[in-house]
Parts: structure tokens; sequence; C-alpha cells
């Protein structure tokens, strides 16, 4: 059996000059939280995108899952082996309820089977993400912004993924809200599911990785532990700006 669950080898992207993704290497076990910190433009959603080929793949470099290589694997099949995500930018309909929301990303599932069965599973994947019960007919774009979130995350689930990648899920978020999204992830990895969490809330961010990477410019410049990350002098320049 292979120690990692994901594992990326290499991957870059560039965007005509500018290379957003610059040869990363990263390895999550099974269960673990890891954590991406990074500055605004330093590749952290590019990163997501390549890990899923959602909406795009790397220009060079390996995925592996579960230590095979997903080169040939097309994004929906990769979604099917238990690899979901969220993005950064609101990407909830808001016309449709936030029931009808979560059924669409049930389409993509590889257990159900009929309408009832992904109605099921998207009842669930609600439940799961703390989505209050009476509110499952409401239009996702009448619902406050936190519940929202709430219906991004629940679409992920609805896919029950191994390997869940989430995009800034505390931003534009109340700190009691960002509570619940803590309690959440720790619900989730209880589980036994792997996260990887890119949060510029950083009380959020340490709290439930059980390992950070720093990137910057494309790069990994740190990793280790929170606490060790944050002590790291490489980091603290990248937040507050390198002389030049
Ligand atoms: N689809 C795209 N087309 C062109 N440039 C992009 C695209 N997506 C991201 N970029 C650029 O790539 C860099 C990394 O962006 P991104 O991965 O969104 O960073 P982060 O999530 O860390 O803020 C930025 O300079 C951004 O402008
Ligand atoms: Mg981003």
């Amino acid at each position: 059996m292979a120690s990692h669950v994901l594992e990326a080898r290499g991957l870059s992207k560039a965007f005509g000059g500018l290379l957003a993704v610059a040869e990363v290497d990263l390895a999550v076990a099974e269960g673990e939280a890891l954590g991406i910190a990074g500055p605004n433009g330093s590749g952290k959603s590019t990163l997501f995108n390549l890990l899923t080929k959602v909406p795009f793949a790397a220009d060079s470099g390996t995925v592996l899952l579960d230590g095979r290589p997903l080169d040939s694997v097309p994004a929906h099949a990769i979604a099917r082996l238990g690899v979901a995500r969220t993005f950064q930018r609101e990407s909830v309909f808001p016309s449709l309820s936030a029931i009808d929301n979560v059924l669409l990303a049930a389409e993509g599932s590889r257990k159900a089977r009929g309408f009832a069965a992904r109605l099921r599973l998207a009842e669930r994947a609600l439940d799961g993400a703390g989505f209050p019960a009476t509110l499952h007919n409401a239009l996702a774009g009448q619902l406050p912004v936190f519940l929202r979130k709430l219906v991004m995350i629940a679409s992920a689930l609805a896919l029950e993924p191994r390997v869940l990648l989430l995009d800034e899920p505390a931003s534009s978020l109340t700190p009691q809200e960002i509570e619940r999204i803590r309690a959440l992830i720790a619900r989730l990895l209880d589980s036994g599911m792997t996260i990887l969490l890119i949060e510029h809330v950083l009380p959020l961010l340490t709290a439930v990785s059980h390992r950070l990477i720093v990137m910057d410019q494309g790069a990994v410049i740190a990793s280790g532990t929170p606490a060790e990350v944050i002590a790291n002098p490489a980091v603290v320049e990248a937040y507050l700006g390198k002389k030049t």
C-alpha cells in the first residue's frame, strides 16, 4: 500500500511568461491535513487546479493518487477516484435551491445511481456540512455567505471524497462562522478524510493543519509543522515583502 494518498512531483504551470506554479513537490498521507499558505498570487489556487485538473492540468510534472500516476486520467475520473475540491470564488448556482446545487454535484458520484439515491447523497452531504435541514429548498442566491459556503463544501462532499481540497473556506466569514468551519474540518478529519486547506485566516490554518507549506511566486519556500513554519524567516519575508 502506498504511504501517500496524494503526491505531486515537479508540477509546473505557466500563463504566458508568468510561472504560476514552479516545480512543486508535495506528498500528503492518508488522514493528514496539509495547510497551504502564501501571499496573494503565489500560486496556491493554481496548485489546486493542477492537482485536480479542474479546470486545467499542469504543463509538466505528475500527480499520483495512491502511488498511481494520473497523467492520462481525465478530471471527472479523478473526482470519481475520490479527489474533490472547492473554489475560492463563489461557485453556487444562485437561482437553484441549496439541495439542487448539491444534487448537480452528486451527478458526478461513482456510486449513487438514480434520482432517489442521488437525493439521499445530496441530503447527507448538506447534513455533513452542517447546513440547516430547514433551508434545503431555499434559493442559494438568497442565502447568507456562510450558508453559501456550506453549499459549496456540501457539493464537494457529495462526491464522497477521500481527499478534499478547500480553497479559502473562511474568507469573508465572522469569527463565529470561522469556528464552525474549524469544527467541520475537524469532523471530516475524524471521519478519516485527507484535507488540503488553502487559507489566509492563519489561526484556522494552524489549528487544523498537521503540516504547513508556504508558497511564494509559484514555489514552496517552507514546510513543516505550523510552529516551525511560522518561525521561519523566509516566510515572514514572503508576507512582508522582500528588500530589493
Ligand atoms: N487562468 C489564469 N490565467 C492567467 N493568469 C492566471 C490564471 N490563474 C492564475 N493566474 C496568475 O497566476 C498567479 C497565481 O495565481 P493563483 O494561483 O490564483 O494565486 P493564489 O491562489 O496564491 O492567490 C497569479 O499571478 C495570477 O494572476
Ligand atoms: Mg487563490
